[in-house]
């Protein structure tokens, strides 16, 4: 209730704040596409210890990782060993996403460079630096299966991963139903590879989506995409285990990246404010005190309204989108 009161004052604060930050971007910025042959829909975006890349996870189930040197995508990992390929392989067709996979979160072990998987179907999964077919590390919880697995993030000094499950009721090619019922089964879980211990943190959560671990390991980010919202959890310190409003935002809001300043992207889908240049907010940066610091228009995005990810490494700006055939890009 509290945090619903306090929406419209926060709307109108963004409003101010956009006007005055969207004007000061760089409107020449350059837009590139990374197309795709076949599969669509590049839900996240990692690079690897090498600065390899970009790896995401496509409609057709398949990790795909980007090969400068031929120009070209090539594939990097499946799910399952027995995903039947004549079937799944370019496929764009929800109804196949139970078998053929639909991997949502990405996230590297910078220690071990394994690379792990939330998928929406399969649950946590993992695979080596070399790629190949994943192993399942978590399919079931508390004796039930996870019913749609979505964002994730790793402490790296731990190794300890941390994953949301949206809705034990709907799956992802129902995600809609998520938000139009008013769904709140979702849930936080950790999972500690090296114990294979798995706790839910965190229970009846409203379409919990995105997560990223705060630069000193000390709390998370969680978006929160019915409530449009982001909410804290404390990892450590005096107020461990609360959970706390973050931020509003203007729009949907998917998944969470960290910048190497610790200050953190939040994509956002069918955004509900508009810049005066920039167009329609699809990306909002905030820092750690919850401050908005820069914002992005879909005019930067190419057009894109629904940005399911804004990765921010060395001045390029990626842009993840599980609507469009290519993985977008701009060098700020
Ligand atoms: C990517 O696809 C777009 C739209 O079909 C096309 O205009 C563009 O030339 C393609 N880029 C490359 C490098 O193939
Ligand atoms: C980013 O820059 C650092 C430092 O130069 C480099 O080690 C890393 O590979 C780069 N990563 C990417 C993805 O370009
Ligand atoms: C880690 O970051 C949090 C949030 O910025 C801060 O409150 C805390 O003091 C930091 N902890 C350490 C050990 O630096």
């Amino acid at each position: 209730m509290a945090i619903a009161s306090s929406i419209p004052a926060l709307q109108f604060f963004f409003v101010l704040f956009v006007t005055t930050l969207a004007r000061s971007h760089a409107q020449e910025a350059r837009y590139h596409r990374l197309n795709f042959t076949g599969a669509v829909g590049p839900e996240s975006v990692v690079f690897d210890n090498a600065g390899g890349g970009p790896y995401t996870g496509v409609s057709d189930g398949r990790i795909l990782k980007w090969d400068g040197s031929a120009n070209r995508w090539e594939e990097f990992a499946v799910l399952t060993p027995n995903r039947r390929r004549e079937i799944c392989d370019n496929s764009e067709d929800p109804e196949l996403e139970a078998e053929c996979g639909r991997p949502l979160g990405l996230q590297f072990n910078r220690a071990t460079g394994d690379l792990y998987i939330a998928d929406a179907y399969h649950g946590l999964l993992v695979v080596g630096p070399k790629g190949g077919v994943a192993t399942p590390e978590v399919v079931n919880v508390e004796g039930n299966p996870l019913g749609f697995v979505d964002g994730i993030d790793i402490n790296q000094e731990t190794g300890m991963v941390y994953f949301t499950d949206a809705s034990t009721v709907f799956q992802r090619k129902d995600n809609s139903m998520v938000v139009s019922t008013g769904d709140r089964t979702g849930r936080l879980i950790s999972y500690n590879p090296i114990t294979k211990e798995v706790k839910v943190l965190l229970r009846g959560l409203p379409f919990p989506n995105g997560v990223s671990v705060s630069k000193n390991n000390s709390f998370l980010l969680i978006s929160q995409t019915s409530t449009l919202n982001i909410m804290r959890y404390w990892l450590e310190g005096p107020q461990l285990g609360s959970y706390e409003f973050f931020a509003c935002v203007p729009g949907y809001p998917d998944n969470i990246q960290k910048n190497t300043a610790g200050d953190f992207w939040v994509a956002v889908a069918k955004g509900t404010m508009v810049t005066p240049g920039d167009g329609t907010v699809v990306g909002i940066k905030f820092n750690e005190e919850s401050r908005p610091l820069e914002v992005i228009g879909d005019k930067q995005a190419g057009g894109i309204v629904s940005v399911s990810e804004v990765h921010e490494i060395n001045g390029t700006m990626w842009i993840g989108s599980v609507d469009v055939p290519f993985l977008g890009s701009y060098t700020v």
